[in-house]
């Protein structure tokens, strides 16, 4: 903040606060001390009001405020430029233990000013969960996957990362919704080796479905769709509806074999999905979504975590996510 600004903020805060107190006190000066049957005189709708001194108590409140307020002030930064008493936080990181100094630099050439600020509350948490949690959440990272997700205390950890990671969009029994997959029914899009999935979780995924409606065409488009939900997907077109399912079949065989594969069942290397099992379908399983999947293309998008969550919190999710499709004897 420049100069003018931080005076600006400054004195108009401070000014707001003591003009406050002067009409407070100012106000208090003229009136009456004790209570009284009399009223000022003037009448709303037949409702008179009693001509009493503010009571005591409802004073003290605005007393309060004021006392707050500048005790607040002084302790947090408000007051344009002015840091707050309060101080930033003690060292940089866990690691070296870096004694904190006003106008530091950081990892990043950012540099940091001394005060609180919520960011500096945040960083200072995550260091006190990272001493306290890092050892643990090591612990299991050195254990191979499958090993982790028989360990009730790590899935009990990993089942709290995926609620305030991933349910978001996986929702909070992981079973996925419209354009996010189902995690728990040992389907995969991209694989679920272990190994894979954590590889999923760490890089994300891009799905990527062009549109093959400017290639085939309209009738290319309604005849493989039937193709699809008869043929590799076992259910009945909707009544009424004709589609040409042999040329269907010739469609698939020339376009869409490339990524799904000969027999619909999906190449996890490309993310193209089984296409033989429409109960996992993300984008919906009926006549119409199939057409709508197909002539548009999709672009499902699952975010990398690995910047945000670093390696031993990923490994325990993908221990996690693993575990919901297998299921240990005492779970
Ligand atoms: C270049 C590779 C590629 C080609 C060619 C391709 N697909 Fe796909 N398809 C994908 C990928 C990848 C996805 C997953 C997209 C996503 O997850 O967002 C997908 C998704 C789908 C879906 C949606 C599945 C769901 O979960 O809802 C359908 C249906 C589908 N493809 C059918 C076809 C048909 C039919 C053809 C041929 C006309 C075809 N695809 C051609 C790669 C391809
Ligand atoms: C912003 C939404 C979003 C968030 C947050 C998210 N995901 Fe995803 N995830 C997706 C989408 C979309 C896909 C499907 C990508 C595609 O189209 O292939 C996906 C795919 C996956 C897959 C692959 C599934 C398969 O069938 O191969 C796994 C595993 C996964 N996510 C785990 C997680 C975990 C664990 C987290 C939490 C750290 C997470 N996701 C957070 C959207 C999200």
């Amino acid at each position: 903040m420049t100069t003018f600004w931080s005076w600006y903020v400054t004195i108009l805060s401070l000014g707001t606060i003591f003009a406050l107190t002067w009409l407070i006190f100012g106000t208090r000066k003229g009136q009456r001390q004790e209570t009284t049957e009399e009223t000022v005189g003037h009448s709303f709708d037949g409702i008179e009001e009693y001509d009493n001194p503010l009571p005591k108590w409802w004073f003290m409140l605005f007393v309060a405020t004021i006392v707050f307020a500048l005790g607040y002030l002084a302790l947090y930064p408000g007051l344009g430029n002015w840091k707050g008493l309060l101080p930033g936080y003690d060292y940089l990181d866990s690691e070296n233990k870096t004694p904190f100094a006003a106008g530091v630099q950081v990892a990043g050439g950012e540099v940091r000013h001394a005060g609180w600020t919520g960011v500096h509350q945040w960083e200072k948490e995550m260091l006190r969960a990272d001493e306290q949690y890092g050892p643990l959440f090591a612990k299991y990272a050195a254990m191979p996957i499958e090993e982790v997700a028989q360990d009730p205390q790590a899935l009990k950890m990993g089942g709290r990362l995926f609620a305030s990671n991933c349910s978001v969009c996986h929702g909070s029994d992981a079973k996925g919704s419209y354009g996010f997959p189902n995690l728990t029914d040992n389907e995969w899009r991209w694989g679920g080796e272990p190994e894979t999935i954590k590889t999923t979780i760490l890089k994300g995924r891009q799905g990527a479905m062009p549109a093959q409606g400017p290639a085939i065409g309209e009738d290319g488009v309604r005849n493989v769709a039937a193709y699809v939900l008869t043929q590799l997907g076992g259910r009945e077109l909707p009544e009424g509806v004709e589609a040409d399912i042999e040329a269907g079949q010739k469609v698939f065989a020339g376009t869409c074999f490339a990524c799904h594969g000969a027999d619909g069942k999906g190449t996890p290397a490309m993310g193209a999905p089984n296409l033989t099992n429409p109960a996992a379908f993300i984008y919906g399983s009926s006549y119409a979504q199939l057409q709508q999947s197909i002539r548009y293309g999709r672009h499902g998008n699952m975010p990398a975590q690995e910047e945000f969550l670093g390696n031993d919190k990923v490994h325990l999710l993908a221990a996690y996510v693993y575990s919901l499709s297998h299921k240990t004897q005492e779970q």
